[in-house]
């Protein structure tokens, strides 16, 4: 595995792939791999010749009294997966090297109103700090497909609009939600769950699956749903960010007619904010 830490480096060894046709794969990573990470470099690999992956901490995608200070960032062992996952190409920026004119004056892609909703209300300002980072990724990288996990869904959704509305020519591709054994979904911040909150933490999807499970058996009363599942995650004792019905899509609040259906929800822990979300097409 090649490892680049600035743009031209990563540029000039891409040029010459392109000119022998090589395909590009490319998944964007803030670092502190796991499985659901590895997942993404192994589905880049099946239909891409040269896979890159980037490492990189976005400041600009965090609040301010969010965790980017505190972000796992464990390069070596990241590195040692990555060859193992057979990776190609590692793009390792810092960050004078992404923002070199700075953060405040940095142009920004922002994609309107489906980044108001969800984890765009309670995190304001963080779509408009990933899509801005991911075009810029695409940008230096431009690859020919892009690897993004469904476990971030309103993401994958944002950047599949994104890069449609800005005629980007990437092929977007959504890797199934890798999970722990008992169903928590894996993240990098499961690391702040404590101890005792740890075996309830699966009452997040618990609470997700019974919904889609109303939704799969015809009840389409969507709020009384949320309610219920909400009431499921506090009776565990966590505070509810948001269990909502959403199309697919669009993610504006599911319609009675949608037959694609994603059921997203947030809760928070103690020190954790944790995200998951069920599926529902009809067959
Ligand atoms: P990060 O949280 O590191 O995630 C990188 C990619 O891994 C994303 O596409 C995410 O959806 C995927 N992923 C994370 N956990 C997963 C799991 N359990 N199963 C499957 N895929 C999973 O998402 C980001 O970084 C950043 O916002 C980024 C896109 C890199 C922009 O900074």
């Amino acid at each position: 595995m090649k490892i680049f830490h600035t743009v031209s480096g990563l540029r000039d060894d891409l040029t010459e792939d392109r000119v022998q046709g090589l395909r590009i794969g490319f998944v964007p990573t803030m670092g502190n791999l796991h499985d659901g990470h590895l997942a993404l470099l192994h589905q880049a690999n099946q239909t891409n010749d040269i896979v890159v992956c980037s490492i990189f901490v976005n400041a600009l995608q965090f609040g301010l009294n969010e965790d980017w200070d505190k972000y796992p960032r464990t390069y070596e062992s990241d590195c040692e997966k990555l060859r193992a996952a057979g990776c190609d190409y590692l793009f390792h920026p810092d960050d004078v090297e992404m923002y070199p004119n700075g953060l405040d004056t940095q142009s920004r892609v922002i994609c309107p109103t489906m980044t108001d909703v969800l984890c765009g209300a309670s995190r304001p300002g963080h779509f408009e700090g990933v899509t801005t980072v991911v075009s810029k990724l695409f940008n230096i990288v431009q690859p020919d497909e892009a690897v993004f996990g469904i476990k971030d869904y309103q993401q994958l959704a944002v950047i599949r609009r994104m890069a449609e509305d800005l005629c980007m020519p990437i092929q977007i591709t959504s890797a199934p939600i890798h999970r722990e054994a008992d169903g928590l979904a894996m993240s990098s911040r499961n690391r702040y769950i404590t101890e005792d909150e740890r075996p309830k933490a699966t009452v997040l999807k618990e609470a997700l699956d019974w919904v889609a499970s109303q939704i799969r058996s015809g009840n389409r009363a969507f709020s009384e749903l949320e309610a219920e599942a909400t009431a499921q995650i506090e009776r565990a004792g966590f505070t509810v960010d948001y269990v909502t019905c959403s199309n697919s899509k669009t993610l504006d609040l599911a319609a009675d007619d949608d037959s694609e259906i994603t059921v997203l929800g947030a809760m928070f822990t103690e020190s954790a904010r944790l995200i998951d979300n069920v599926s529902i097409s009809e067959e």
